[in-house]
């Protein structure tokens, strides 16, 4: 009996994705470079479905039934193509490989049309979840020719994760369309932990709460509409006691936040696109500076403020709420303003209120929050920012003036909210009549001679600046 499905690249995730599928009744080839990898599988877990050890790739392709579907698990760039070069050629026409990994949405566009032009059909898939996700159900975002999807879509839905009889996957859109939403996924991430973050900075250094009282207060927002999956962790690692010390966890760990990159690749990107992600670029900014020593130490001995009035308590866990849920819908309209972008400049056509959908569960961002996105995408597709959405607009009506609080508190007591912070400029940059942009052409007109547009009549001008200071068309 022929499998139905292989993976190669037997990790922690390689190997989750595999009993997930073995466990949904899936006959799954495994294959791993190391061959104790492959037996450590099948002496841990082989009870758990059925899975066809292969020791090779020639023999994990000779195992599989037509068209083969492989699913590729290695790290991504170097190691992928590596993989990739030993794999294609043992390949048939209309055999179908499934790349699993985190990688660049570019290195998937590039790959596809390699594949392509032997018949291989290529799908990048960004696969969400962690460990967890991967055993019990990621959110899949599947790249690629809409015929490879067709071919993978009962057997993606049947290891996705279920929100409401409804499985966390959906064809994003060609070639690298699914690794896009997948990286934009992750900057998203990045800039959700960023603000929760702050807003435990704020509870502590404005308050006086211990790690165990703000794990409290993100229980009670977990209770309401900030529920989601990255505030229960929260609450977990903030209630967690170090084993060696006795003390806070929070308090013993290293303050220097890492990163393999995802984040930084979605601002680049977003930077190529012009799509102004700025919290996305604070929270990747704010990971690189945590970690930065030389200017910390630097900055170490500058003065902070003389005193702050210390607000009432009760009030400013709520104002606190507003601001992590106004800043967090601007998180989220940025990243969904770079998918349309992206959609855009790369002819993808991806449908917003489904990637909203397939983000519900799952994933690391996954969250109650994402299906009032849906709903609002689905209700006008062609929606040019979330916060124009009459829902986020009523929540950031009822939000500003506590966010505004916040922001003016966290100055007064000197603690940085680069994310809360730059949600609220971008929020008033987005609703502002005039911006001091026009004094920014008037200086470029001056210096270099740049030109401007005018808000009276059509054309571009240019002031002497230098000379009488007559204006003429350019
Ligand atoms: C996911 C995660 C995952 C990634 C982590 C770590 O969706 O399951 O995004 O893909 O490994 O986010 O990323 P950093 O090391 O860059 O924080």
């Amino acid at each position: 009996d022929k499998a139905h499905i292989g993976v190669t690249g037997l990790a922690v995730m390689g190997r989750n994705l595999a009993r997930n599928l073995a466990r949904n009744g899936h006959r799954v080839a495994v294959h791993n470079r190391h061959r104790e990898r492959t037996d450590e599988l099948l002496e841990l877990f082989g009870s758990e479905g059925e899975f066809v050890p292969s020791y090779s790739l020639r023999e994990l392709v000779d195992s599989l039934e037509r068209p083969r579907r492989v699913v590729v698990m290695v790290k991504a760039g170097g190691p992928t193509d590596a993989v990739l070069e030993e794999l294609v050629p043992l390949l048939d026409e209309q055999d179908i490989v499934v790349d699993a990994g985190n990688a660049n949405f570019e290195d998937t566009r590039r790959r596809e049309a390699e594949l392509a032009e032997r018949g291989v059909r290529f799908v990048g898939a960004g696969v969400s979840g962690g460990e967890e996700g991967a055993l019990h159900g990621p959110s899949i975002m599947p790249g690629g020719a809409s015929s490879a999807y067709r071919d993978l879509e009962p057997t993606l839905r049947s290891i996705a994760a279920d929100v409401e009889g409804t499985p966390c996957v959906t064809h994003v859109g060609p070639d690298g369309a699914g690794h896009f939403v997948k990286m934009v996924h992750n900057g998203i991430e990045y800039a959700d932990m960023q603000l929760i973050a702050e807003t435990y900075d704020l509870l502590r250094g404005v308050l006086g709460h211990t790690p165990a009282q703000s794990a409290e207060t993100f229980r009670s927002f977990d209770r309401g509409r900030l529920n989601s999956y990255l505030i229960g962790i929260t609450a977990e690692v903030l209630d967690h006691t170090d084993e060696r010390t006795g003390r806070p966890f929070v308090d013993v760990v290293l303050d220097q936040a890492e990163q393999k990159g995802t984040g930084r690749w979605t601002v680049q990107n977003a930077l190529e696109l012009a799509s102004p992600v700025s919290g996305i670029a604070e929270a990747v900014f704010a990971r690189s500076l945590s970690g930065n020593t030389e200017l910390r130490a630097a900055g170490s001995g500058l003065p902070g403020p003389r005193g702050a009035r210390t607000p009432e308590r009760e009030q400013f866990v709520a104002d606190v709420e507003q601001a992590l849920y106004a800043s967090k819908i601007v998180a989220y309209a940025q990243g969904f303003d770079q998918i349309r972008a992206g959609s855009h400049a790369y002819g993808w056509e991806i449908d917003l209120a489904s990637v909203a959908a397939i983000w519900r569960g799952g994933c690391i961002i996954r969250a109650k929050f994402l299906d009032r996105i849906r709903a609002a995408y689905e209700q006008n597709p062609g929606l040019a920012s979330l916060l124009a959405d009459e829902d986020f607009r009523q929540a950031l009506s009822g939000a500003q003036e506590s966010w505004r609080r916040v922001v003016a508190t966290a100055a007064e007591f000197g603690l940085p909210t680069p994310g809360i912070s730059s949600a609220l400029a971008y929020y008033d940059t987005l609703r502002a009549e005039r911006l001091p942009a026009a004094l920014v052409q008037g200086q470029r007109d001056y210096f270099g001679a740049h030109t401007y547009r005018r808000t009276d009549v059509d054309g571009v001008f240019h002031t002497e600046w230098a000379g009488d200071r007559s204006e003429h068309e350019a």
